[in-house]
This record gives structure tokens, C-alpha cells and sequence, in this order.
């Protein structure tokens, strides 16, 4: 087994030749990727693969007719060289609530957080060390592998999981971003899989992101797309405003439920801001002192400017360009938890041996 420790982490890093400092968000090649097949009703050994290719039958119902959820998460090297995750069961019990809502074999979490593990150990010299405000990100995929024509739930699935180290999504600290409202396409409908996380979730959002992209925005602002009247999400994250000492967050059947999101409700609730989980009207934008993004991705994104192009109305957040003091105080304090400079209150951290 690899060890670890932070001795182990300098030789290793040194001979990998990455610049850690100037790691984007992308994907990196690693070592091994780590997989294991559902066959018969059952699923089967672990088995480590080194090929960054999947071989799949033509008619693997994955690929027709979209069987197929992810999860997105980090792990964090802290100071005292130690491998920490973040809230893993939270991930291992989204990705069953997404098999039971496409009809696909369930990964038992026991079997998640092995394959999870081993992965990380067996790239352990792709976890960047302390100081540079990156992460190994981890990528475990579930998809219906078995041949199927006809619109049917597979028999056959297989669960992979790979690696790639990722730097800090905003270089040099939080940098406020702009975002589009989008009324021309829906990323998900109310009693959809808006709140799973399955890929045509993304293929749906791809029209929106791609049309507010390229007009200079960083994400569009999806609406619910009943009365396109309430906030869903802001590309692939939760949204929340803060507002006369509230935390408000937009509660919908079509939303991911964000464990970021989940983590900073409780964070504000433990600086003492009330929380707010409810329906929230776009007329609010002009009342809002603070508004962000939150996902693991960047864990906080601080909105600076919102613009509601149909309407031809912009709302403005940040003074002088800069995040608004509650966004800071909770990026830091969850980043703090995340590398373990901060105490582990809430019991979030698992430290790999
Ligand atoms: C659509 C969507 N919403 C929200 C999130 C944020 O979720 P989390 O905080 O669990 O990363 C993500 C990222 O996973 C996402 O893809």
C-alpha cells in the first residue's frame, strides 16, 4: 500500500514534474483507474485498469438511451500530509438516488468508498501537496453497459472511477463572475431528473451555457421551467443570496441537491445568519445583498453581475470588484474544513490512513 505521509508526497511530487501552482481545472492522464462490473444481479471483484478507455457493446443502454449518473468530488492534501475527503457518503448516496431515478443497479456505498480509496492510493502521486489550493478530483461513473434496442433498464452496469488533479477553480482568490438569465432553453423539467446528476442533464444545459458563453458570461441562470419565474441553478451549481442576515437558497424539484450547498447552510446557520430554503422569485434580484454559486467545483462563486437580457435589466453585487464579506467568511471557513486547517465540527472529514 502507498503510504500517505508528507515525506512520501515531496519525493513523489518532485519526480511527477507537475507545476502545481498552474494546474487548471481539466482533465489530467493518472496511473490507474479502478473498476468493477454489475453482472446476474450482482456485482462482481474490483478490478485497476490502466487504460483510459472503457470497451463497450454498441447497444449499451448508456448510450442510447442515457443510463448513465456521475458524481464529482475532491480530495484534499492538508498540511500535516494527510488525504482527507469531504462528506463521501453524501456523493455515495446521491449516486444511488440517481441509479433509482434512471432504474440502474445501485453501488453499495461500501463498495464506493473502497474503489474510491483505492483509486486515490494507487495515484497517490497525483495528490498535489498543501499550499497551492489544488485537489486530486474524482470522477466515479455509473452506466448501463448492457445491450439493449428496445427502451428498457439494462441488466449489465458498470461503476468506474478515475482521478485527475485539479488546481483552484479562481486563481489568486475569489473573482466575482457575470451571469445571463436564460428563457430560450430548459435544463430540466419540474418532475425530471433535474435533481439527479445524470449526463442529459448537462447535454440540456449545454444550449444555454454555450449561447451565454459566448457572449462573455461565465454561466447562465436557469429558471423553473413551469412559470420561468424562480431561480433553478446557475449553470452546474446551487444558487444563494444573502439578505438581512439570511441565507436564502432556491428550493425545487429540478435542482441538484448540492452538498456545497448543504455544507455553507450549515456554516451560516453556525455564524448565526437564519437559513431559507424556499422558492425564490427573480423580481428578489434587486433585493439581494451578496449572491453566489456554490459547487465543489469552485466552492464558492461569488455573482457579481446578473443580467436579465429579455427584460434589459442588470443587477450589480460586488463593491469594487470584491466578494461580499458573509461569501468570504463561508469560502473560507469550508475550504478551512476541507484542508483541515479549520476543526471538523460537523464531522465532515474522513483522513485516509
Ligand atoms: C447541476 C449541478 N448543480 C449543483 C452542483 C453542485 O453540487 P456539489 O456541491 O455537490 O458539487 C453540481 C456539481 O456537482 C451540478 O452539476
Amino acid at each position: 500500500m502507498l503510504s500517505l505521509c508528507i515525506d512520501n508526497f515531496k519525493t513523489i511530487n518532485m519526480e511527477n514534474n507537475i507545476d502545481w501552482g498552474k494546474l487548471g481545472f481539466g482533465y489530467m492522464k493518472t496511473d490507474y483507474n479502478v473498476r468493477c462490473y454489475y453482472r446476474n444481479g450482482k456485482w462482481g471483484e474490483i478490478e485497476v485498469s490502466s487504460s483510459e478507455y472503457i470497451p463497450m457493446h454498441m447497444a449499451a443502454s448508456a448510450l442510447h438511451y442515457g443510463q448513465e449518473a456521475f458524481e464529482g468530488m475532491k480530495a484534499y492534501c492538508g498540511k500535516d500530509g494527510k488525504v482527507r475527503l469531504f462528506r463521501w457518503e453524501e456523493n455515495a448516496k446521491r449516486l444511488q438516488r440517481s441509479a433509482r431515478g434512471t432504474h440502474m443497479a445501485e453501488v453499495p456505498t461500501k463498495l464506493f468508498y473502497e474503489m474510491i480509496v483505492k483509486t486515490i492510493k494507487l495515484n497517490a502521486r497525483f495528490v498535489p501537496p498543501y499550499g497551492h489550493g489544488a485537489s486530486l478530483y474524482i470522477r466515479p461513473l455509473l452506466i448501463g453497459t448492457g445491450a439493449e434496442v428496445g427502451v428498457k433498464p439494462a441488466k449489465e452496469y458498470m461503476f468506474i472511477v478515475f482521478v485527475t488533479p485539479v488546481g483552484p477553480y479562481f486563481k489568486g482568490g475569489l473573482t466575482p463572475v457575470k451571469i445571463a438569465i436564460v428563457r430560450d432553453s430548459d435544463r430540466a423539467a419540474p418532475l425530471g431528473t433535474g435533481d439527479l446528476k445524470v449526463g442529459g442533464n448537462y447535454a440540456a444545459s449545454l444550449r444555454g451555457t454555450v449561447k451565454v458563453v459566448s457572449q462573455g458570461y461565465s454561466s447562465p441562470m436557469y429558471l423553473d421551467s413551469c412559470e420561468r419565474r424562480y431561480i433553478d441553478e446557475i449553470g452546474a451549481a446551487n444558487f444563494f443570496a444573502i439578505k438581512n442576515n439570511t441565507y436564502i437558497t432556491p428550493k425545487s424539484t429540478s435542482i441538484l441537491p448540492s452538498i456545497t450547498n448543504m455544507s455553507l447552510i450549515q456554516l451560516a446557520e453556525d455564524i448565526g445568519l437564519k437559513v431559507e430554503r424556499r422558492p425564490v422569485d427573480i423580481e428578489e434580484l434587486s433585493t439581494f445583498e451578496e449572491v453566489g454559486a456554490c459547487g465543489t467545483a469552485a466552492v464558492i462563486s461569488p455573482i457579481n453581475e446578473i443580467n436579465d437580457m429579455d427584460k434589459g435589466v442588470v443587477y450589480k453585487y460586488c463593491k469594487d470588484g470584491k466578494p461580499g464579506p458573509t461569501s468570504l467568511k463561508l469560502y473560507e471557513t469550508l475550504v478551512g474544513i476541507q484542508y483541515g486547517d479549520l476543526p471538523d465540527k460537523h464531522n465532515w472529514v474522513t483522513i485516509l490512513d
